[in-house]
């Protein structure tokens, strides 16, 4: 089987790898686990640079809410620039981007920091200052990177929310954080099109009382609104500002962004990750796992609106002194190759991407990387969901001309950083495992009552105390983060994944435990859909459930019961699909909606999703035909059914 087939890192890799051979990881672990502060300690002095050192290490005085290099001085934007305009990676590249019309912009470490610096003046004329919120509703463009570092030079918490978000999840957004300024574009492209992102961020305002300056980039250069006195054209503030903007001196735990992410309510959870710790694991990690040299080019292909992009296409490579490219559009435009048209013209060492798709590029066909000189690359990862060993097989083969290892990362939002992952020097290789728990990350599979599970059995993944890159709270509400993560086993934090650790002691992270879904490596929870959907005016009722998927890893099913003046039509179905667009955004549109009569339930009115499940996966199928279910059957068998 291939799932069973065992890839050694080669002799050559292990040789220049930062962490060569499973005993040198397993130093470095044993090292974590005998003494976390003195190990965690140790990482913050070789790899950040501080104002003033810290008191502790760990503060666990009130956990869960743990506090790192408490008492410490420090800036993250300090941390990524300023200390290697310093040394002679001044005139290295930062950042190498690439529009998708093709444009492209080099920014050095010393025109980065001008740059950031100038739009930190902005912030500050504006009256912005340390403590204060900002919404950054951006493209995939260099400004949106740009942005981000003036907010954290400054200490002004950012929320990035993906550019393809509507203005309705925009709104939430603005509002739950208070957010004082919003920094936006007018459109980017996607696809050989432009998406209009400052016409949404003007529906969002008419209910956001608390924003009183828009700072819109232009990028397509199309036509948009602009609202005199909140509404400023970024060319004309940066034109006068200095390039000198001293970063504040922060604290370690000062929050450095609030990231919204999905979660078993209907109201997306803000995820609250501050500045000291998060640095410090996060240059551990890219170090340690992407095993960088200053002479790497490295690529994460993910968008800087997901946690992948704030970690390791912005703040991780940038820690690092790395080359950090960034693609503005579709991995298809305007052909199939054009990812690997991307690594071979910026010769790409380290390339990052998402299982789905690696499955897109299967699709797509092998002679799309075929065309390209892809020689350069040295190491691959995979990150957002679980990799199927087909997957992994062809990215090895096709692309990495199995010659590079592939680290298949797990982690999410809420860690931070990557917390499961092969260290690519040191850990044999199993396609569709994540592997082992990087040094510092007590990850365990375990059974209802907290035991580890015997090698061989499933489980539920946890993580036994704290890490320095772990979100601090839920913005807004500690109780449900105590709730959600921290009270189902004593001093553990509950991942919400299932996985399985084999005979060898490998942790295969199999899917979400609740009622979240992971489509095409985007985490969207079926409240979230279900009561976007029952706002509409004619359903009745709806139950949302993620149906497996070839290419996206799971399909955004939705089962609706219509009020009874409506009748069930292709018509109301794309309407309705159309509906959760505008409400949420597009790429959260179910790929079916299929009318029934009735839901199942269980007696105490839960809907029975598991029941859901089996009809769509016993059932074939196809396309986004609209059906209509006889669910009798079941709502009779829900009466003499147990609980969920
Ligand atoms: O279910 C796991 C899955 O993605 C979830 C986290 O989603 P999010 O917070 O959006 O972050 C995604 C990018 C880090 C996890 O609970 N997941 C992420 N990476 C993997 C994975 N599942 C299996 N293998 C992975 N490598």
């Amino acid at each position: 089987m291939a799932a069973d087939k065992i890839y050694p890192p080669s002799p050559e890799f292990v040789a220049q790898a930062h962490v060569s051979g499973m005993d040198a990881y397993q130093e470095l672990f044993e090292e974590a686990k005998a003494d976390p502060e003195a190990f965690w300690g140790r990482m913050a002095q070789e790899r950040i640079d501080w104002f003033k050192p810290w008191d502790k290490v760990l503060d666990a005085s009130n956990a869960p809410f743990y506090k790192w290099f408490t008492g410490a001085k420090t800036n993250m934007a300090y941390n990524c620039i300023d200390r290697h305009v310093k040394t002679w990676r001044k005139n290295k590249a930062a950042i190498i981007w690439e529009g998708e019309p093709g444009d492209q912009q080099i920014l050095t470490y010393q025109e980065l920091s001008r740059r950031v610096q100038r739009f930190a003046n902005i912030l500050l004329k504006l009256g912005y200052k340390t403590g204060d919120r900002a919404i950054i509703y951006m493209p995939m463009v260099p400004e949106l990177p740009i942005a981000m570092l003036a907010c954290a030079r400054l200490g002004i918490t950012h929320s990035v929310v993906f550019g393809g978000f509507s203005s309705e999840a925009l709104k939430m957004r603005i509002q739950d954080l208070e957010a004082g300024i919003v920094i936006t574009a007018d459109g980017g492209y996607r696809r050989g099109r432009t998406v209009r992102l400052k016409d949404a961020v003007d529906e969002a305002l008419v209910d956001c009382p608390s924003v009183t300056n828009v700072i819109v980039y232009r990028r397509t250069g199309e036509k948009v609104e602009m609202q005199a006195g909140r509404d400023h054209d970024w060319e004309d503030l940066i034109t006068d500002m200095p390039e000198t903007c001293p970063a504040v001196e922060l604290d370690a735990e000062h929050p450095l962004y609030v990231l919204y992410t999905s979660g078993t309510t209907g109201k997306p959870k803000g995820i609250v990750h501050t500045t000291g710790g998060y640095q410090v694991q996060l240059a551990s990690s890219m170090k340690w796992v992407f095993d960088l040299k200053d002479e790497d080019t490295y690529w994460c292909a993910a968008d800087v609106g997901w946690v992948t992009g704030h970690s390791y296409i912005v703040y991780g490579p940038l820690l690092a002194g790395t080359t950090s490219v960034m693609y503005e559009g579709a991995p298809d435009y305007p052909e199939p190759d054009r990812f690997w048209r991307i690594c071979a013209k910026y010769s790409v060492n380290v390339f990052y991407t998402s299982p789905t798709a690696i499955r897109a590029f299967i699709k797509f066909g092998e002679h799309f990387p075929n065309r390209h000189d892809l020689s350069s690359l040295r190491l691959l990862g995979s990150v957002g969901e679980p990799i199927n060993p087909a997957a992994w097989e062809w990215y090895h083969k096709v692309i990495g001309h199995e010659r590079c290892p592939i680290v298949d990362t797990w982690w999410q939002t809420e860690t931070g950083s990557i917390m499961i992952s092969a260290l690519p020097g040191a850990t044999p290789l199993k396609p569709g495992s994540a592997t082992f728990p990087l040094p510092g990350v007590l990850a365990d599979v375990v059974d209802m009552d907290g035991n580890s599970v015997p090698k061989g059995s499933e489980g539920y993944l946890i993580v036994r105390g704290p890490w320095p890159s772990m979100f601090r709270t839920l913005q807004g509400d500690p109780d449900r983060f105590v709730k959600t993560y921290w009270s189902q086993l004593d001093g553990c934090y509950f991942v919400g994944d299932a996985a399985r650790r084999d005979e060898d002691g490998y942790i295969w992270v199999l899917g979400r435990v609740d009622d979240v879904m992971n489509v095409s490596g985007h985490r969207m929870s079926t409240a979230e859909l279900e009561s976007s959907l029952v706002r509409h005016e004619s359903v009745a009722e709806a139950a949302v459930i993620g149906a497996p998927d070839e290419l996206t890893g799971q399909a955004v099913i939705a089962f609706v019961t219509l009020k009874s003046t409506y009748e069930p039509s292709d018509e109301l179905a794309a309407t309705l699909r159309d509906w959760v667009g505008h409400e949420i955004g597009k790429f959260a549109r179910p790929k079916q909606i299929r009318f029934s009569e009735g839901l199942p339930k269980t007696r105490s009115g839960k809907i029975m999703r598991r029941l859901l499940r089996e009809i769509v996966t016993q059932d074939k199928v196809t396309g986004d035909v609209t059906t209509l279910e006889d669910l009798s059957v079941l709502n009779r068998l829900s009466t003499t059914s147990g609980e969920d």
